[in-house]
């Protein structure tokens, strides 16, 4: 299973959340390889914001190896799902992916936690320290769904 985390920086969020379902998908024992991208080019080759870094080794996640860079239409043949960490993401990657987008692929993160609600991941690239806390929180919450459906389907078969 491969899976890919997209935001516009992939400096904020996305490596949160790469970092966080990678991790989780380890503990689970589950075989998964999670990436991240981002759909605007301003941070490539960078390491993520230090305070997603941070909030990540707080947490006891290291995220600090972690490299910045641009979401391909590729992409969208290489992963089996991407998830878009806000609404503004979903419309880039539609838009950069143009025939070759995958509907079935794709869905905002968020949607694990509140099916159908389409809410987004808020930016916290423009606020104090509290916001990157706030992020980790959203996407750990979401993150954790995907692993206990994993493991509910697994359990199941
Ligand atoms: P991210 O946050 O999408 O969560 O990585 C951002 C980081 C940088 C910019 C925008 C969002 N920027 O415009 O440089």
């Amino acid at each position: 299973m491969k899976i890919l985390m997209v935001c516009l920086g992939n400096i904020c969020r996305s490596p949160l959340a790469e970092g966080i379902l990678q991790h989780k998908a380890m503990e689970a024992g589950l075989d998964w390889q999670v990436d991240s991208a981002g759909t605007n080019g301003y941070h490539i080759g960078e390491a993520p914001h230090r305070l997603s870094q941070k909030v990540a080794r707080l947490n006891g996640i290291d995220i600090c190896s972690q490299k910045a860079r641009l979401f391909t239409k590729d992409d969208m043949d290489k992963y089996d799902k991407i998830y878009a960490l806000a609404d503004d993401v979903l419309d880039e990657i539609r838009w950069i992916a143009k025939d070759r987008y995958k509907p079935e692929k794709v869905d905002l993160l968020l949607n694990e936690l509140h099916p159908g609600k389409n809410l987004s991941v808020p930016d916290p690239w423009y606020g104090p320290e509290p916001g990157y806390h706030e992020a980790y929180q959203l996407i750990y919450a979401a993150c954790d769904k995907i692993i206990q459906r994993a493991i509910n389907d697994i359990t199941n078969q």
